[in-house]
């Protein structure tokens, strides 16, 4: 008897968890995250500084600090940044905020903790998933974030691809798979360990500022300990005569 309510009880607490899932949701897949992996590290840092550090940020992080951590020399370094920018200077964008929101409609966001508020598999799948959509005005749609206000900025290394289409449930069209359609100048395994390589550093770019996170929580403590202590010796001192 006992057994059966907390089974009915399971169950009701499982059902909206479940509904949640089953409805809508995209499949997304799994990059191999190895923050010790060096050269994986160097070659995401080269794609991402390349193709997304014209329009995105990473305003938490330092050149230096990236050339340091990967175990970059600076002379490499600087060959891939901008010839204005200083090893010590954030990697911030040269574009303006107020004109990017007039091209795209939306500013691009910075990338620091990006992996932290999408996970790694996500952002994985979105830089894979983009497809020819004559309707949006760059020209291309993406199945996990739907009329993404990005253009398929690595069209030249993925090419382009073509949703097929499948009737959804309520009658409207669902995009079911994507193929390849225009070619571009890499196989799919090839754009695969790029991306897989440009996630992986991105995940490390977000490590540092979770450290500086914690720093400043460490400080907050002493902080209390400090205030505690002193507020202690205050109380002391105020009924020392008391008695
Ligand atoms: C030409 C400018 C441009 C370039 C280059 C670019 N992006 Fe974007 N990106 C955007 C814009 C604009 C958005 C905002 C999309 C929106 O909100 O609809 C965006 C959104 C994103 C998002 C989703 C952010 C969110 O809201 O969760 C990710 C992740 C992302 N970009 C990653 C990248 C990566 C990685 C690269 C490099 C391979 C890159 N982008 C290159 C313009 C750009």
């Amino acid at each position: 008897m006992q057994m059966r309510k907390i089974i009915t009880i399971l169950m009701f607490l499982g059902l909206p968890t479940l509904g949640a899932a089953s409805s809508d949701t995209v499949h997304l897949d799994q990059p191999t995250i190895n923050l010790k992996d060096m050269a994986s590290l160097q070659r995401g840092a080269r794609v991402f500084i390349e193709n997304c550090l014209n329009c995105h940020s990473a305003g938490y992080m330092r050149y230096a600090r990236m050339a340091s951590d990967l175990g970059m020399s600076e002379d490499d370094t600087r060959a891939l940044m901008y010839t204005s920018d200083k090893l010590g200077e954030l990697m911030n964008v040269s574009i303006d905020e107020a004109e990017a929101k007039v091209w795209f409609g939306t500013a691009p966001p910075d990338l620091s903790v990006i992996t932290r508020s999408r996970k790694p598999a996500w952002i994985y799948t979105y830089l894979r998933s983009f497809y020819a959509d004559t309707k949006r005005p760059f020209g291309v749609n993406n199945t996990v974030f739907k009329d993404v206000a990005m253009p398929h900025v690595l069209a030249p290394y993925q090419g382009v691809q073509k949703a097929v289409y499948a009737e959804g449930h309520n009658g409207d069209k669902k995009v079911e798979k994507l193929l390849p359609d225009q070619l571009g100048s890499m196989n799919t395994a090839e754009f695969d360990a790029m991306i897989n390589d440009l996630v992986n550093f991105m995940v490390y770019v977000g490590e540092p500022a979770k450290l500086v996170r914690y720093n400043i929580g460490i400080y907050v403590l002493v902080f209390i300990v400090l205030l505690a202590s002193l507020l202690y010796m205050l109380k002391r001192e105020y009924w020392k005569d008391v008695h």
